[in-house]
């Protein structure tokens, strides 16, 4: 007898989303558009190279045209505000993103706020953050929390009236994950709770969550005894640590102490292969969505 697994294949939900989108380019492209995505990569952060990578490999695969400016480590603000005035006005450009993170003398909200809300296919732009924020849905919703509600949509968790803890307070997940969940309306109507660095307790508020999804950046974070046995666990985290003997000396884990948790847990990410490729999923998505709106479908 297989005993049924708890674990939340991203991979697979990501690929039912690839087709879903690919649908929309082959609809595009029947009244001449191709979808266009612009990618801005700046210094030689070596996970920014792969991500902006497989992200480019996914245009190739679905259908899109794709490109990438590589701007130097030493590139002022200015240079790169100009390149982005030049990309929101070129209309072959119906996304643009700027992976993050960017240099230190480098604005990200500046950065962020100067792409055009209509092209920004990150979700980052004040009016974009400021729609979520409102439950409008005509703006764009960031990538990963966007693919992690969609994860918890396809996986059947219903999250209404829901206990849920977000770890971590970043501008890119926890924020808008948050901002999500607590909304009126289907698929979200949840009880968040938003911890962080300072929160007291962080243990008592993870054990009373139905749902935990941990984005805080501190590898193998979330262990056993803080999770509830049934909940949802979802792991957003990408952290390097060392590992003697592997071929570079470090291997990549999640915030979720996962070989101790999944016993426990009703449904996990595992990690790779959970949000990862559903951020990517919906970065296609929103760029097909920005797509079709310039060209008046
Ligand atoms: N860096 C980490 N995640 C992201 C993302 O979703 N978008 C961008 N632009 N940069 C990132």
């Amino acid at each position: 007898m297989t005993v049924p697994s708890n674990l939340i294949d991203g991979r697979a939900i990501a690929e039912q989303l690839h087709q879903e989108t690919a649908q929309r380019v082959a609809a595009l492209k029947s009244r001449g558009f191709a979808p266009g995505l612009a990618f801005v990569r700046v210094g030689e952060d070596p996970a920014s190279k792969v991500y902006v990578g497989m992200k480019e490999k996914t245009c190739a695969r679905l259908g899109f045209l794709s490109a990438t400016q590589v701007l130097p480590a030493t590139t002022t603000e200015a240079e790169l505000l100009a390149l982005l005035h030049r990309l929101n006005a070129d209309p072959q450009w119906h996304g643009i993103l700027v992976q993050a993170p960017l240099p230190r003398h480098i604005s990200s909200s500046r950065v962020f706020a100067t792409v055009l809300p209509s092209k920004d296919v990150d979700g980052f732009h004040p009016e974009n953050v400021g729609k979520l924020m409102l439950g409008d849905p005509s703006g764009f919703v960031p990538c990963t929390p966007g693919g992690v509600q969609e994860l918890l949509i396809r996986s059947g968790v219903k999250t209404d009236g829901a206990e849920v803890v977000v770890l971590g307070r970043g501008d890119i997940v926890g924020k808008p994950m948050t901002s999500i969940l607590c909304q009126k309306g289907e698929h979200a109507n949840a009880t968040v709770t938003l911890c962080h660095s300072r929160t007291r307790n962080i243990s008592e508020h993870c054990r009373r969550a139905d749902v935990v999804i941990a984005a805080m950046g501190v590898a193998e974070f979330l262990k056993a005894d803080m999770v509830k046995p049934g909940a949802v666990i979802i792991d957003v985290g990408v952290n390097r640590v060392p590992s003697p003997g592997s071929r570079d000396g470090t291997r990549l884990v999640g915030d979720v102490d996962f070989a101790r948790v999944q016993p426990i847990a009703g449904l996990i990410t595992p990690n790779p292969g959970g949000v990862g490729p559903m951020t990517i999923a919906m970065l296609m998505r929103n760029t097909v969505r920005a797509a079709e709106m310039a060209t008046g479908q």
